[in-house]
């Protein structure tokens, strides 16, 4: 088989709902896109209810509630009740900053049902650093607790990067502490931020391996008793994984203004075509999206893909990653041993993987809205 058209896919499975890039953190591994939606530009509560009543109808299972900072949206409650009206699942994925005991208690009275809590690191003090906000660590543990009390189910994600690859089993640790039944660490995927911070992130070699050993350890360890999804470091791979399960294939992104993406990265792709959900339904966006389109099933590929057995496997990888390395959204990506571009994946794990700096704590591009952008606190 080699076209795949939407009418050939089953109905997509997600779709992540970034209702605002405002946030009070600024974490350097954002995958928020540099050039951040103001708030001025952000779809309205009736806007967003529609969205969720078009996801239900196409099939959609899940929606995860995203930004930015979700807190932040006002109206964040009456969005959660609508999605349970139409009966999605909802899963709010959170820094914590802004859970109060109030706005907790007016989530699960909505029908949420699942939270996701971002962790930086298992030390007060670097986590701190690394989100550019002072006492988040604090707060984080305050959310884990209010999650709990509410009775809702509590995934602990954490990043893992130069600055926190020797403590991934003390993440892990802390996340058990703070009552996750899911706990899901992945390698910083260098997109966005991340892409703009990669010389400050990537982690050694051996720092990677020692983490990915280490969490496989406690995946065995913890087998039953809790879940511990492990996104394993691209750079230091030697197949890539198949980006979002393959372009267009499961899910949906839809931005705070309402740009409709295969992935949150693909606004970095020149000449894709995006629809809005102002001027099309969703349907239609993901039956017919020239953006959707472009690399859905494996027409699009080049050699070595195209003749390759684990093309219907990874997709050819990431579309996004392809691009930043090969500088061709098209081509095989570069992580792949397979591709003709592989050798620049090494190089730059090689002279931007060095090991951890003892001496104090490293200079980040924190991720940041423009000051006219309407930026504000998560109380707002
Ligand atoms: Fe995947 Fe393409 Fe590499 Fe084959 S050549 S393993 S399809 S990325
Ligand atoms: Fe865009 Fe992987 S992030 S395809």
């Amino acid at each position: 088989m080699t076209a795949i058209t939407p009418r050939d896919l089953p109905a997509p499975i997600g779709l992540l709902a970034e209702l605002t890039h405002r946030c009070p953190l600024g974490c350097p591994y954002c995958s928020n896109p540099i050039e951040l939606d103001a708030r001025a530009g952000e779809l309205d509560t009736a806007t967003w209810q529609r969205v969720f009543g078009e996801a239900a109808a196409l099939g959609i299972l899940h929606v995860h509630l995203s930004g930015g900072e979700p807190l932040t949206r006002r109206d964040l409650a009456d969005l959660v009740a609508h999605c349970a009206h139409v009966g999605l699942y909802t899963n709010l994925i959170t820094s914590g900053v802004g859970l109060t005991r109030p706005v907790m208690t007016r989530l699960a009275e909505a029908g949420l049902d699942h939270v996701q809590l971002s962790i930086q690191d298992s030390e007060a003090t670097s986590a701190d650093h690394i989100a550019g906000y002072q006492g988040a660590f604090a707060r984080k543990r305050e959310a884990a607790a209010l999650v709990q009390e509410a009775g809702l189910p509590l995934t602990v994600n954490a990043v893992i990067h130069r600055a926190n690859v020797a403590r991934a089993g003390a993440m892990v640790a802390l996340a058990i502490t703070l009552g996750a039944r899911r706990v899901e660490i992945a390698h910083t995927q260098y997109y966005g931020w991340g892409l703009r911070n990669r010389s400050a992130l990537m982690p050694s070699r051996d720092e990677a391996k020692r983490a990915i050993a280490e969490i496989e350890r406690l995946k065995v360890l913890h087998a039953g008793t809790i879940v511990i999804d492990h996104v394993a470091p691209d750079y230091h791979a030697r197949y890539p994984k198949a980006c979002m399960g393959g372009w267009a294939r499961r899910s949906l992104n839809v931005t705070p203004s309402g740009r409709v993406l295969p992935c949150h990265a693909a606004e970095t792709i020149p000449g894709l075509e995006f629809w809005s959900v102002a001027t099309h339904a969703l349907s239609t966006i993901w039956a017919d999206s020239p953006a959707f389109q472009a690399y859905r099933g494996t027409d699009w590929m080049q050699e070595p893909c195209r003749s390759c057995a684990r093309k219907e496997i990874d997709w050819g990888g990431c579309r996004c990653q392809a691009l930043a390395l090969a500088g061709d959204a098209a081509a095989t990506d570069p992580v792949c041993m397979l591709s003709p571009n592989h050798a620049v994946v090494a190089a730059i794990a090689e002279a931007e993987g060095v090991q951890p700096v003892a001496e104090g704590p490293i200079d980040y591009v924190y991720r940041r809205m423009p000051a006219r952008s309407g930026a504000s606190s998560a109380s707002d």
